[in-house]
């Protein structure tokens, strides 16, 4: 008796030996069920790139199959992580080699899923399938950018543990009636709605309200109506439990009644995008003046009004900012200077007057500069130079007047210098050729005279060069031989003599 006892305990423990070994399945192996699901919800798809090849027979252990993951304690499915990889045929367009065809409801076996990434796929304009919201442990849910079409179906509120959910850029039209639904998502951190109609959503503001873990909010071009100003309760200084830091709504149609909503965010937002809207006030202080912690701050494509505010100065972790196409007026704000982290600066096509401060030359990070198309009068501050990260300096189309202070050369990394059209005078600086890496240089519409400095020939790397409708007077310098990446060279309405040299150096 005992014998045969130890035979048996001998043949299994051989037993579970043989199924420790690799390929016959560990402990944690594949589930039969779920991958009976898997197999079902492929039969539903179209793979025409074979992206799901590994996916058969051939390979019983579902685990191995190219995007699922499982758990290594319970061997459920916890991922499946299927978004379309770019097609390199043609990358440059975007194109995936997308799945196309039915998400089946076998999906709905895999109780334990956590993870759902179908983005990039091509579903052809079908709806999202409501029974998504059925698989109530979902923490990461990725549709975007994969042609659903029709209804946001308000079964997804039902994924409570829900942290991320992105259904943006699927242009067939996806909408949400209102988003009630969104108000049950109390765990959902990041929110990405770009391209969704969200049109009829009124009350958009207070679903987000609701959302007590979000801290990333993308409604990029949405149709979002302004907040109703009925809504809108007394302004209350930051008292959201919201702990938003990312919030994009840019092109969508808001106008000023967003403010007092942004007043819940002021003091924990680091990146504010208002681009593209319908705001017309001037930028209000009570709004803007409290964001401390901002480091990117857009408000471009509006029809913004009045000053500069001087709140400008108290971003002092601003490393982005962008008010180009208002109507702003008024002067440049010395306090500028404060925003020292600052990298981008576009105050582009306003009606900006006044001289730019010398300040300026404080924001020793700054690597585009651009304050075309205004009125800017006085000359350009010798504070230029200190910019020396500067890549881009654009100062065209303004009233500019003096010379071109000779500090330009202490720029060492600009690529693109167009200070035309404005009414500068003297000589162009012999500094200029210390600019070694600037391809585009535009001096036209200006009254510079003098002549062209030798120097410009140690600009190599310069293609594009336009010093036309000056006063420019002279020879054109022989080193202009030497700029062989030339491919612009424009040097008409000058003074300038023997043209006959001019060659196009290729
Ligand atoms: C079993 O586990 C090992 C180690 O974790 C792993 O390398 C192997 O692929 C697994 N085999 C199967 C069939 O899951
Ligand atoms: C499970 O696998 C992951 C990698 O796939 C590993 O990082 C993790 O440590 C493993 N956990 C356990 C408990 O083995
Ligand atoms: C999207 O659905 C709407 C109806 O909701 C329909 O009119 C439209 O043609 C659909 N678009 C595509 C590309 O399927
Ligand atoms: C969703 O997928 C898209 C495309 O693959 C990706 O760019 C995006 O970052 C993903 N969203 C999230 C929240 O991870
Ligand atoms: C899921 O949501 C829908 C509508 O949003 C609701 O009718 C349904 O009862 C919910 N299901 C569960 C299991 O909570
Ligand atoms: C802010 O909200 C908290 C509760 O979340 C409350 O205790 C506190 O009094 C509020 N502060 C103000 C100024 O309303
Ligand atoms: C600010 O947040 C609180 C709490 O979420 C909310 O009650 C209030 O309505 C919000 N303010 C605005 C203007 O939406
Ligand atoms: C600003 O926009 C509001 C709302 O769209 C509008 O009622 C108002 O007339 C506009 N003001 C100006 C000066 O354009
Ligand atoms: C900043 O917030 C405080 C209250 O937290 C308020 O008293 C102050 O007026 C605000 N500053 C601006 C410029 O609105």
């Amino acid at each position: 008796m005992a014998g045969r006892s130890f035979q048996h305990l001998l043949s299994f423990l051989m037993l579970l030996l043989l199924c420790a070994k690799p390929g016959l399945g560990n402990v944690t192996g594949c589930i039969e069920r779920e991958r009976q699901a898997l197999l079902h919800f492929k039969r539903g798809l179209v793979d025409q790139f074979g992206l799901l090849s590994s996916w058969g027979d051939n390979n019983r252990d579902c685990c191995q199959w190219r995007g699922v993951q499982c758990s290594n304690q319970s061997g459920h499915i916890i991922m499946l992580h299927l978004l379309a990889p770019p097609n390199e045929e043609y990358d440059e367009y975007g194109i995936y080699q997308s799945l196309r065809g039915d998400i089946s409801p076998s999906l709905l076996e895999l109780e334990h899923l956590t993870h759902l990434d179908l983005s990039c796929n091509d579903f052809e304009g079908r709806h999202i399938p409501p029974f998504l919201g059925s698989l109530s442990r979902m923490q990461y849910l990725n549709l975007s950018h994969a042609h659903f079409n029709h209804t946001v179906p308000t079964q997804l509120g039902n994924l409570s543990n829900l942290l991320s959910l992105d259904l943006s850029d699927n242009y067939y039209h996806l909408n949400s009636g209102n988003l009630e639904w969104l108000s049950r998502l109390s765990s959902l951190r990041h929110l990405d709605l770009s391209s969704v109609d969200l049109s009829e959503a009124i009350h958009w503001s207070q679903a987000i309200n609701k959302l007590p873990s979000l801290i990333h909010l993308d409604l990029r071009h949405c149709y979002l109506p302004p907040i109703p100003s009925l809504t809108i309760p007394s302004l209350s200084h930051g008292n959201s439990s919201v702990p938003l830091v990312f919030l994009d709504l840019s092109w969508n149609y808001l106008t000023s009644s967003i403010y007092p909503w942004l007043l819940n965010f002021s003091t924990t937002l680091l990146h504010l995008d208002l681009s593209f809207n319908h705001l017309n006030s001037s930028i209000p202080e009570y709004a803007f003046g409290n964001m401390s912690s901002l480091e990117y701050l857009d408000l471009s494509f509006n029809q913004l009004r009045g000053s500069i505010p001087d709140i400008v100065g108290k971003m002092v972790l601003l490393s982005h900012l962008d008010l180009s196409y208002n109507q702003l007026q008024g002067s440049i704000p010395d306090t500028v200077g404060k925003m020292v982290l600052l990298s981008d600066l576009d105050l582009s096509n306003n009606q900006l007057r006044g001289s730019i401060p010398n300040t300026v030359g404080k924001m020793v990070l700054l690597s585009h500069l651009d304050l075309s198309y205004n009125q800017l009068q006085g000359s350009i501050p010798d504070t230029v130079g200190k910019m020396v990260l500067l890549s881009d300096l654009d100062l065209s189309r303004n009233q500019l007047q003096g010379s071109i202070p000779d500090t330009v050369g202490k720029m060492v990394l600009l690529s693109h210098l167009d200070l035309s059209c404005n009414q500068l005078q003297g000589s162009i600086p012999d500094t200029v050729g210390k600019m070694v890496l600037l391809s585009h240089l535009d001096l036209s519409l200006n009254q510079l005279q003098g002549s062209i400095p030798d120097t410009v020939g140690k600009m190599v790397l310069l293609s594009h060069l336009d010093l036309s409708l000056n006063q420019l007077q002279g020879s054109i310098p022989d080193t202009v031989g030497k700029m062989v990446s030339l491919k612009n060279l424009y040097l008409s309405q000058n003074h300038l003599q023997g043209l006959q040299l001019l060659f196009l150096p290729y």
